[in-house]
């Protein structure tokens, strides 16, 4: 019976030589591999607060405009229906000729029939130091008449790859004759 137990050494190397060229073959075949987390900064995770001032303007020079409603828009008491693009500029002050350190691009929403709740589906654009060309992504619900809105940061670029976070508006000033708002923001955002 002895005998016919096989030699596990040309077995043992069989089984290594498959192995190894298995693992070439995934080298040079696949389009994924596992990174170290740490190589992209992200054991080092810092929280930044961010403050500024978002200027929402529909007078002459318009930064938000209507690009779409619904034909019931115009019933509607909270403009439901509305679409708007805006290319608002962040400032560092609430006059909107301090310095200037963004915009806000994206659109605007009214999604809602019995309050004015909007749809903000936009990103932050910095041109200013260490964050010039980055960006940090929102979607989320604002309530244009409650306090503070909060909108959760889904993502970002740049400085603000990986990033998650929250920002917060609150109406700063508002002039009731054009609609031109100054909004104070601050966002809190994790990246790495
Ligand atoms: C809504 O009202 C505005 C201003 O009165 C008008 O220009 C627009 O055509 C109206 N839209 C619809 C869908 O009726
Ligand atoms: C921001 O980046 C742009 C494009 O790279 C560059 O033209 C501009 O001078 C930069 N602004 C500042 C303030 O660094």
């Amino acid at each position: 019976m002895a005998k016919t137990i096989p030699n596990p050494v040309p077995i043992l190397l069989l089984v290594i030589t498959f192995y190894i060229s298995t693992l070439g073959f995934i080298k040079t075949q696949t389009f994924s591999k596992i990174s170290s987390p740490s190589s992209l900064g992200l054991n080092q995770e810092k929280l930044t607060h961010l403050h500024f001032y978002f200027h929402d303007m529909y007078g002459r020079n318009p930064t938000a405009v209507k690009v779409a409603e619904a034909a019931q828009t115009n019933t509607s008491k909270t403009y439901f229906g509305s679409v708007f693009v805006m290319d608002d500029p962040l400032t560092l002050l609430p006059d909107v000729t301090s310095k200037r350190i963004g915009y806000a691009q994206g659109m605007t929403v009214s999604a809602s029939q019995n309050e004015l709740g909007l749809l903000m589906i936009f990103h932050f654009v910095f041109t200013e130091g260490e964050y010039n060309g980055s960006t940090i992504s929102i979607l989320g619900r604002n309530l244009v008449f409650s306090d503070i809105r909060e909108m959760p940061v889904v993502g970002g670029s740049g400085v603000f790859r990986f990033a998650r976070g929250y920002a917060e508006g609150k109406t700063h000033s508002l002039d009731v004759k054009t609609g031109n708002a100054v909004l104070e923001y601050n966002v809190f955002v994790l990246h790495p």
